[in-house]
């Protein structure tokens, strides 16, 4: 089980114009887009699968190393929030396919229900699939999600979690259930409170987000 919080300023900097509340909503949902890219591209650096083949290059013969498209990369988006951390998924990773997952969280019980699957029946053989929620904070959304990933054919070790700001009672629920996992953040915070918010936090990333 690995939580990464890559250290880059840029990475402080969104996470910053996150936190702020009076960051109005479309600049709250460009600065998770920009995140959201840093951390893709962070969380693919060691994972994406290569090829090496030789070409010619107008100076000559040319041994090079490009993305192996035979394994594709899959976008999970969770509704609402998670589309506007992989806003600019296109701008990272050449080739992707995205499957929506529509999960909303009852306000009171705190319990989470899936109101729109778009994942395909069986995920690729050999695929990597990049699950998008931006806050993981009592953790019952992205276990499920992982769950119902699990029971379309996806292995623990096909799925990377990127997240922008997660919390303890997550990362305990995601790390008893799935050892093997990998989240990546651009903030581990402290606290969730008795309303199942992140503290600090950044607020209701959706509701920020779409208004
Ligand atoms: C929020 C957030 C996560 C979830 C995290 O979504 O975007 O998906 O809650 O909470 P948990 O870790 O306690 O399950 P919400 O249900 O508010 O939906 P939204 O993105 O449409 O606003």
């Amino acid at each position: 089980f690995k939580v990464i919080v890559p250290a880059h300023p840029l990475i402080s900097h969104w996470v910053s114009v996150l936190r702020d509340q009076d960051t109005p909503s479309h600049a709250f949902r460009n600065a998770m887009g920009e995140l959201g890219r840093l951390l893709m591209y962070e969380a693919t650096r060691d994972w994406l699968p290569t090829t090496v083949r030789e070409i010619q290059s107008p100076m000559g013969p040319a041994v090079v190393e490009s993305i192996n498209h035979m394994e594709p990369i899959i976008i999970v988006p969770i509704l609402r929030a998670g589309l506007a951390l992989a806003e600019h998924v296109t701008s990272v990773l050449p080739s992707t396919r995205t499957f929506h997952l529509g999960m909303a969280r009852d306000e009171r019980t705190l319990q989470p229900s899936v109101y729109l699957n778009k994942l395909p029946n069986r995920f690729p053989e050999g695929c990597h699939i990049l699950l998008m929620d931006p806050m993981l904070a009592t953790g019952g959304t992205v276990t499920a999600a992982v769950d119902l990933l699990k029971y379309h054919g996806a292995e623990i070790t096909q799925i990377r979690i990127i997240s922008a700001v997660v919390a303890p009672p997550a990362l305990k629920k995601l790390h008893r259930k799935f050892p093997g996992i990998c989240v990546y953040t651009g903030a581990m915070d402290q606290n969730v409170n008795e309303k199942g918010f992140i503290v600090p936090g950044l607020g209701d990333a959706g509701d920020r987000s779409y208004g």
